[in-house]
């Protein structure tokens, strides 16, 4: 290890909304898309230092910082990389029970307002977005990240533009089509990839649309004349389009709806004849888990078109910028 690199380029802190004054990451939309973009470049630059180890520039970037890790919904990847970030980065992380931290034993309110005395953030998987603003705003000084909630998956947005970066380079002008349930994932993905000047179409069935207001957002965040467009058709959304994302017809916290989504998103699957409809070089974009066999065929996403793995380790990368973004004074 004896390959010295520049480091990456100094660290912003996202301006995000107000109340927050951008000490959090809730939401892609806490990002102006200069961030993204200097997010995605620290991270392609962390991700280029991670074999140096400990002469890596933010191999103490966290040095002395506590960050609890709260998780009221299970999780491999999102876990495992911030958990391994943390570590990397020379900081500490704290990991209470989600029934002491998140449930019914005392407020919210009160279990920021301790933390925040502690550990210098959280990282939280949660069911309703509010409960992340309201964690939030009961502290002052507590960064608070978003590892999943009902509404978005804002970490997830970040490593699916890096996989895209890296297979596109400029992604300016390319499309990707979001084929299912207009979900956490695909509002994230929404949100960042117009900031990327990428196009987003969005086919969904009917009652499972993208919430209405995600198109004012991506409207006022986009650039490069980046557009959403919604599809009932899920053929006519990938047609031409440069890469193809699916995600889980059921979402955590909606089990009891699985057999009536499974029927009404049956025509919604990504399999071969789907991805014929798409540009020949297409990429597939999961975020995973995957339900191989309902959502997406075996056959494509063990093709050579799949990037769900690269996007699993990008995770890892991405978040390590996040952190060091967020955290880093
Ligand atoms: N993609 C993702 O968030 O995976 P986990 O649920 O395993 O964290
Ligand atoms: N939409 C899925 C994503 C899992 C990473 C869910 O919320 O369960």
């Amino acid at each position: 290890m004896t390959a010295h690199h520049p480091a990456p380029a100094t660290p912003r802190t996202p301006r995000g909304a107000s109340s927050l004054e951008g000490r959090c990451f809730l939401s892609v939309l806490d990002f102006e898309p200069a961030d993204l973009e200097h997010g995605l470049a620290l991270s392609a630059a962390v991700k280029r230092d991670r074999p140096l180890g400990k002469e890596a520039p933010t191999s103490a970037a966290l040095q002395g910082t506590y960050i609890a890790l709260l998780f009221e919904k299970p999780s491999l990847r999102t876990r495992s990389t911030f958990e391994i970030a943390i570590r990397e980065l020379g900081g500490n992380y704290i990991d209470p029970a989600a029934d002491v931290a998140l449930g019914k034993r005392e407020s919210l309110a009160d279990v920021g307002r301790s933390l925040e005395r502690w550990v210098a953030g959280a990282v939280v998987r949660t069911y309703e977005q509010s409960r992340l603003r309201d964690l939030a705003l009961a502290t002052t000084s507590f960064r608070v990240i978003n590892a999943l909630s009902n509404e978005e998956h804002p970490c997830q947005a970040l490593a699916d533009c890096l996989t895209l970066q890296e297979r596109w380079g400029d992604p300016r002008g390319r499309s990707v089509a979001f084929v299912g349930d207009g979900n956490n994932v695909a509002t994230s993905l929404a949100q960042a990839a117009v900031m990327l000047g990428i196009h987003v179409r969005v086919a969904s069935p009917d009652g499972f649309d993208l919430a209405p207001e995600v198109d004012a957002d991506v409207a006022r965040v986009a650039r490069h004349g980046a557009e959403l467009t919604r599809f009932r058709d899920p053929a006519a959304a990938v047609r031409g389009a440069d890469a193809v994302y699916t995600d889980v017809w059921t979402s955590m916290g909606r089990e009891a709806e699985a057999a009536v989504r499974r029927r009404l998103f049956a025509p919604y699957q990504v399999n071969d004849a789907l991805m014929a409809h798409a540009a020949p070089d297409a990429c597939f974009l999961h975020c995973l888990p995957a339900h191989r066999g309902e959502e997406v065929t075996d056959s494509v996403m063990d093709s050579p078109a799949s990037v769900v793995f690269d996007q699993a380790e990008n995770r890892l990368h991405t978040q390590k910028a996040l952190l060091v973004m967020l955290f880093e004074d």
